[in-house]
């Protein structure tokens, strides 16, 4: 659903050791197809869950591609999350975590559910200058995402704000290299 999932996911996965077996929840799945790689490519346990996109035709999707047993829909809501403390092995969100991350007390409230020690990897829309720092959203920004490009931020921003809350050890933040899928000029 958003640009380049599947490779935004891949290079985000350089910082991160993902090992077979590890529970994984990929939080804003959309259609489920960055859960569909975590299974096949990372061998991992899934849980998709996502709030627009109905479970059941999500897991329909995972049943048909042969992944019924290793992927498992869920329908959530990113703030009020269906799952126990200390489930997880893993929280990967790509493309999604923007809409709700940027709440100072998110990240408390989603590490709740990652074991000790668990891994939290995000890739996610975002900015090399702050709208702040430009005195406002610049036009052509506002044009394409609207009000919602307020809550793009840059990579220091989000060391800042998770580094800040002493809720994780910050192991890796970085711009994504421009998408190889890009069309020139575009
Ligand atoms: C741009 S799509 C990305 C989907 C998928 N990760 C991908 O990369 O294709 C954003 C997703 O975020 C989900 N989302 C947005 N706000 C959410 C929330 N508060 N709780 C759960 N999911 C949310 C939407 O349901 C949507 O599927």
């Amino acid at each position: 659903m958003g640009p380049n999932p599947l490779w935004l996911l891949e290079d985000l996965l350089r910082d991160v050791e993902l090992r077979p077996g590890m529970r994984v929840l990929d939080l804003g799945c959309g259609l489920g197809m960055t859960s569909v790689f975590l299974a096949r490519e990372y061998d991992v346990q899934v849980v998709a869950a996502d709030h627009w996109i109905p479970a059941a035709a999500n897991q329909r999707r995972f049943d048909e591609a042969g992944l019924g047993g290793r992927v498992q829909a869920v329908d959530a809501e990113a703030r009020a999350l269906p799952f126990q403390q200390g489930e997880f092995d893993a929280i990967v969100s790509i493309g999604t975590y923007h809409y709700f991350g940027t709440d100072d007390l998110y990240l408390g409230y989603v590490t709740r559910f990652l074991k000790p020690h668990g891994i939290l990897a995000i890739a996610s829309l975002a900015s090399t200058v702050e709208a702040r720092e430009l005195g406002g959203l610049p036009e052509h920004v506002r044009a394409i995402a609207g009000p919602e490009a307020l809550s793009f931020h840059t990579a220091e921003w989000w060391r800042f704000h998770w580094e800040e809350s002493r809720h994780v050890a910050v192991t890796a933040v970085r711009s994504q290299p421009v998408s190889p899928h890009r069309s020139p000029g575009s």
